[in-house]
């Protein structure tokens, strides 16, 4: 089997779908060897989790790491500091596979932090700044993550020096960016314009073997929906949350993580598209 070495991103891997799918990407990718950057805001909690990958041992996998912590990405102000931060972390990646001659063969951003905004309100009570404060964290952040990604890694890893090479961005989206639903008007807002602009991605960079997808985990059982729960304000979807939890409906994190790294491993998707849990 030829080696397949993945440089992997993942914002707010310290928990919830982040870590699912960190553990995920170790247990069911094509890859035998994976360089972990792991982006969040809590240290220790992205420390205990890359120390978590690197203990599996039911797959035969070597997986190296390095997280950077205390990076709120809905801080405007710290924003270029802490985007210099990761890719400083992720040319570390970089470096020592040249160094150790295990070329990288896909590099790979999963852009899964995300906020719900104030389910509680209907768009009348949305202040501006309110807006512009989700905006900044789940767009504007994400837009400035994205765009670094792409450039450094086109540059790391030119298509003529390396044409195997493959490049792929992921946005953790959700229903909401294909299906408006009252009381979301900031997420849904939020993950639509993140769908759309791997929609443009997938156009501008088709050429150089990049690849983006839309993937929208399905109703998670984690802490996310337990917020839906108790904040949002529309009182019939309430009722259809609150029957999936108790039903015990909602989607295990482990089973959607890993239906989303099968996606990629198959990697038969269309770039740019959305693609649901429940779809297929
Ligand atoms: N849960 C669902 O049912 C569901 C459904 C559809 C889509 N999604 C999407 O799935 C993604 C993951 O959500 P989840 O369900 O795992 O939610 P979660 O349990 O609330 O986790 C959110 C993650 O984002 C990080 N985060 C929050 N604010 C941040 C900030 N300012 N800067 C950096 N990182 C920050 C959190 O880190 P901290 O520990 O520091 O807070 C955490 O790692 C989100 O994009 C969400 O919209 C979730």
């Amino acid at each position: 089997m030829t080696s397949q070495h993945h440089l992997v991103i993942i914002t707010g891997a310290n928990r919830g779908f982040g870590a699912s799918l960190a553990h995920s990407y170790v247990l069911h990718s094509e890859a035998n060897s994976i360089s972990f950057v792991l982006v969040g805001r809590n240290h220790s909690g992205l420390e205990k989790v890359l120390t978590e990958l690197q203990q599996i041992t039911s797959v035969n996998v070597t997986v190296k790491g390095v997280v950077v912590g205390n990076v709120d990405l809905s801080n405007i102000e710290t924003l270029d500091t802490n985007l210099a931060r990761i890719q400083i972390a992720a040319n570390e990646m970089r470096q020592k596979a040249v160094e150790t001659k295990n070329i990288i063969t896909k590099s790979v951003l999963i852009n899964n932090a995300g906020s719900l905004g104030d389910l509680g309100k209907s768009t009348k009570e949305f202040t501006w700044q309110e807006a512009r404060d989700y905006l900044d964290f789940n767009v504007v952040s994400f837009i400035g993550l994205n765009s670094m990604f792409l450039k450094d890694t086109l540059a790391a890893l030119p298509k003529e020096q390396y044409p195997d090479h493959k490049t792929v961005i992921v946005n953790i989206s959700s229903l909401l960016a294909v299906q408006p639903f009252s009381n979301w008007g900031l997420y849904a807002s939020g993950k639509a314009a993140r769908d759309r602009l791997l929609g443009v991605v997938a156009l501008e960079e088709k050429a150089n073997n990049v690849k983006t997808l839309n993937y929208a985990p399905g109703p998670l059982d984690n802490d996310m929906q337990a917020d839906v729960r108790r904040t949002l304000g529309d009182k019939e979807q309430l009722k259809i949350y609150d029957g999936m939890h108790k039903s015990g409906s909602l989607v295990k994190m482990d089973d959607s993580s890993r239906k989303l790294v099968l996606l990629l491993k198959k990697d038969d998707f269309t770039s740019g598209g959305h693609i649901d849990f429940y779809d297929e």
